[in-house]
């Protein structure tokens, strides 16, 4: 949630590094995932994340010519904050905290909306947060696909309907 104490200049620090957060989970998810189709769809969506960035960078620049941009650190929880940790919970876990930090990510950006005045503004937080919010939706979908074909997402190699129907397993 956006408290009524954080300065713009905080919630665009905050905002630009959850959007290097996503970045990080979603090359991982594509690293994690042998699916070549699937791998792209992550990586589609990490490319997204980048111009999240790129917008909202453009915005503090705008807003705050003068000042450097200090982010603050990760915004992840711990299980899933680095690399190893990820690598340590596989696909279907670090999907399943992707999808929670979609819903933040709208929920601040829908916040962002209401709290900025200009009206260019609150359209670029109102078009961050439907983004997020279709992000989730498309997460949610891949969960349940991965769900109920683990081999498929996981291991494509090893999915042979056709032999496994053949030989009656
Ligand atoms: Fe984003
Ligand atoms: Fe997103």
């Amino acid at each position: 949630m956006i408290a009524e104490d954080l300065t713009a200049l905080e919630a665009l620090g905050i905002a630009i590094r959850s959007e290097m957060d996503a970045q990080d989970v979603y090359k991982d998810l594509a690293e994690l995932c042998e699916n070549e189709e699937l791998k792209g769809r992550f990586l589609n969506m990490y490319q997204e994340e980048r111009r999240h960035q790129v917008l909202l960078e453009n915005m503090y620049r705008e807003m705050f010519p003068n000042v450097d941009i200090k982010l603050p650190p990760s915004q992840l929880p711990k299980e899933v904050n680095n690399k190893s940790a990820r690598k340590k919970l596989g696909i279907k876990d670090v999907l399943k905290h992707a999808i929670d930090e979609e819903k933040k990510a709208r929920e601040f950006y829908l916040d962002c909306v209401s709290s900025v005045k200009d009206l260019s503004g609150q359209r670029m937080f109102r078009f961050l947060a439907d983004m997020e919010f279709s992000h989730q939706m498309i997460l949610n979908a891949e969960l349940e696909m991965i769900e109920k074909y683990p081999l498929y997402f996981e291991n494509p190699k090893g999915w042979e309907v056709e032999s496994r129907l053949r030989a009656g397993r």
